[in-house]
């Protein structure tokens, strides 16, 4: 069971469910029902898509539904947030290779739909594709839906602190923390790329509807701050409360900063 929260602690509505799971189950029935609405009425669904251990859940649940004949992907198109600088698609750490794997081998989407920005640009090179990801989701009509997780200093894609309101796609440095964070996936913090990059806190903005997702007691911290202080740089996931349209999906462990009763 989940309970919808509208307390004075939040300025981003957000829910609070038992687990992970169910949290994720619910989101994918969500995103089913509007890619199913718009199909129904023969338009397409995009798709905002987040990598990191977070979604994987999602995902999870939305190939079950896929499998069942609930949803189909094949008027589906996907842009993924970010991807680190330096990785080819197939490196086993790249954001491609982990939407391979976690998600696109499995449904029945066309892959030529799915855009992960390429880690493979030189840094002069960088802004043309970034140029070239905002027209190509331009193109596509925008983002439909767009699936957030937080960093632990409470980055969104890699749109780390100092990020503005009105960043674009771009190439960035990564923060000491994200990166330390990566390293015992990458076998080490001096594996971990140093640059990524990231669609723009403004690109983010610009989709219809927004989901943000936090489990776990490590993120209770970040999310009870990325909900409720005022839009700030410091934490670019405070952008999201100029959005009309965001909900954050929480696991109670994830909802304890937030939700502990304050002191007198
Ligand atoms: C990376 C990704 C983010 C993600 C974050 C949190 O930095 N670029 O999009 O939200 O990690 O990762 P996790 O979900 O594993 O906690």
């Amino acid at each position: 069971m989940s309970s919808v929260q509208s307390n004075t602690s939040s300025n981003i509505p957000f829910e609070v469910f038992a687990d992970a799971e169910a949290a994720s189950a619910a989101l994918a029935r969500v995103m089913c029902e509007r890619i199913n609405a718009n199909a129904a009425t023969g338009k397409q669904t995009v798709l905002g898509l987040a990598t990191g251990s977070t979604p994987i859940k999602l995902y999870q649940n939305l190939i079950r539904l896929c499998k069942n004949g609930a949803v189909s992907f094949k008027d589906v198109t996907t842009f993924n947030l970010d991807e680190y600088l330096g990785l080819a698609g197939d490196h086993p750490r790249s954001y491609r290779r982990f939407m391979d794997e976690n998600f696109f081998d499995h449904i029945d989407i066309d892959k030529a739909r799915t855009h992960v920005p390429s880690g493979l640009v030189s840094k002069e090179e960088a802004a043309a594709q970034c140029a070239e990801y905002e027209e190509q989701i331009l193109r596509a009509g925008g983002l439909h839906m767009q699936v957030l997780g937080i960093g632990r200093n409470g980055h969104i894609g890699f749109n780390e602190p100092g990020s503005r309101a009105d960043s674009r796609t771009r190439l960035l440095e990564l923060n000491g923390i994200t990166r330390a964070d990566a390293a015992n996936d990458f076998g080490g913090l001096e594996n971990v790329p140093t640059h990524a990059i990231t669609m723009g806190i403004a690109t983010i903005l610009q989709a219809k509807e927004i989901f943000l997702l936090a489990w776990g007691k490590g993120k209770s911290e970040i999310i009870a701050k990325a909900l409720s202080t005022a839009p700030t740089s410091d934490i670019p996931a405070t952008f999201l409360r100029s959005h009309p349209n965001v909900r954050a999906y929480i696991d109670e462990a994830a909802a304890s900063v937030l939700q502990a009763p304050v002191r007198p």
